[in-house]
């Protein structure tokens, strides 16, 4: 039986995963990542809701849903990391600790990536090691949790 549930949401283009520019995303796809992040997350009594959506407007109220049913979010907003306030200020209203995802180092690429509004409200960002960051985001979020708990 799981003790805590978490929220692990995907923003736009993530469904193509496996075909989109492997080269900065890697092979796995969203299918392959959802399947490692349920065994990690099971190892560590952590149960998983996994969505994915192209729509900003899914994202936001996916994250007003897990503000009443969850632990913690993982997010990948994707290009809407770049450019959403909706879902930074959805974010604000959680108290629920939030870790920051991306497959690549948005660092490394063009400056449009460079900011993330919502690194500012995430309690800590994880970028650059493809697939393998959702399970470090996943040990990540069960600490956070566990010190949530305390
Ligand atoms: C991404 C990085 C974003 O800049 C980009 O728009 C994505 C994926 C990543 O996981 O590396 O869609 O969030």
């Amino acid at each position: 039986m799981a003790d805590h549930d978490i929220y692990i949401l995907n923003g736009p283009n993530l469904n193509m995963l496996g075909v989109r520019e492997p080269g900065i995303y890697g092979s796995d796809t969203l299918a392959d990542i959802e399947a490692m992040c349920r065994d990690r997350a099971s190892d560590l009594g952590l149960d998983v809701v996994f969505r994915q959506s192209n729509a900003e407007a899914d994202l936001v109220s996916w994250i007003q849903e897990a503000r009443e049913n969850a632990d913690g979010i993982i997010l990948n907003a994707a290009a809407y990391t770049h450019t959403s306030v909706a879902i930074r200020d959805a974010l604000s209203l959680t108290d629920l600790p939030v870790v920051e995802v991306h497959l690549s180092n948005t660092h490394k690429r063009e400056g449009f990536r460079h900011h993330s509004y919502v690194s500012a409200v995430a309690n800590g960002v994880i970028m650059g090691f493809g697939a393998q960051g959702y399970l470090l985001a996943i040990d990540a979020i069960a600490r956070l949790i566990d010190q949530d708990a305390l």
